[in-house]
């Protein structure tokens, strides 16, 4: 008699001995992703503009050989293959990437004063960095069976006005997690996160970091009943980079608490 297949437990540490590169990592979402895979028994290698926020984690992480950072500049090529090489030289091996760095902050004025100067610093850091990374880190994520994560936005899909040059660069990231998927599966796996209002102000360097200032209009309005975090960001993220998700790829995921999906008429 055939028999059925058995119950498997829940692995609760589906990163164990995966390292994950992150871009941007030192502060708000990437920081949240960072301490997701770490709990998950992961190792991560931050990389990010800020080296203050990134010496921030470590120290305040205590996490020992498990956490690494370097300073990077995901639009400049030789920034990022000298980070994906110190990665290598300190771990041997590169399971997960994920390109989280970019300019958080849409709104940059009437689309006929919108500089080329600031259009293409956009595209510069959130999508071509996203190209970047993931170029010279294929070979190590192809050689170790890994898996991308690109943070896009819900901007990709529905927009406020004014946002021209965000709003591109996140839809530009959406297309190319689609596109990578197909090219570089079945070794590498490639997926997109799509967040809403994500509170990232607690997530800051030392410096800078304060609880964040909500009303309970502005969690209200979410039919999940508040703003997001960057932990709920994380949680999929390890999903995602874990071999739990071993049959999705191309595909893009929406966490905003349920804002897209609310239909409003004013
Ligand atoms: N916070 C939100 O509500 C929200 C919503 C949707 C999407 N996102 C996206 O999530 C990602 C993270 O956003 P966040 O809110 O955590 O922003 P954040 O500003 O808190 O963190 C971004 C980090 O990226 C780093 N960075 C910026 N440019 C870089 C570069 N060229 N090279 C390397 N590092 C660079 C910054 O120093 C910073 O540490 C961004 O791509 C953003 O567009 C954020």
């Amino acid at each position: 008699m055939t028999k059925t297949p058995a119950i498997t437990a829940y692995d609760a540490q589906p990163m164990r001995d995966r390292v994950v590169l992150i871009t941007g990592g030192a502060q708000g979402i990437g920081r949240g992703i960072a301490q997701a895979v770490l709990g998950a028994g992961g190792s991560v290698m931050l990389g990010d503009l800020d080296a203050d926020a990134g010496r921030a984690c470590l120290r305040e992480w205590q996490a020992g050989p498990r956490a690494a950072f370097r300073t990077l500049d995901v639009a400049r090529e030789t920034s990022v293959k000298r980070w994906v090489d110190a990665a290598l030289a300190q771990f041997g091996h590169l399971d997960g990437l994920v390109n989280n760095a970019g300019i958080a902050d849409p709104n940059r004025g009437p689309l006929h004063e919108l500089s080329l100067k600031t259009w293409n610093r956009y595209l510069d850091t959130n999508l071509t960095g996203a190209f970047l990374c993931s170029k010279h880190a294929l070979p190590s994520l192809v050689a170790a069976g890994g898996a991308i994560v690109n943070i896009a936005s819900t901007r990709a899909l529905q927009s406020e006005p004014d946002t021209e040059a965000y709003a591109a660069s996140k839809g530009g990231l959406v297309a190319l997690t689609h596109a990578m998927a197909v090219s570089a599966g079945p070794a590498v796996r490639v997926n997109a996160i799509l967040p809403g209002w994500i509170a990232t102000d607690a997530w800051k360097n030392p410096q800078t970091r304060r609880q964040p200032k909500l009303s309970r209009r502005d969690h209200a309005q979410h039919p999940a009943g508040r703003v997001g975090t960057p932990e709920d960001i994380g949680n999929l993220a390890v999903y995602l980079l874990s071999t739990a998700s071993g049959f999705v790829t191309g595909q893009h995921f929406v966490v905003d608490g349920g804002m897209t999906v609310k239909m409003q008429y004013v």
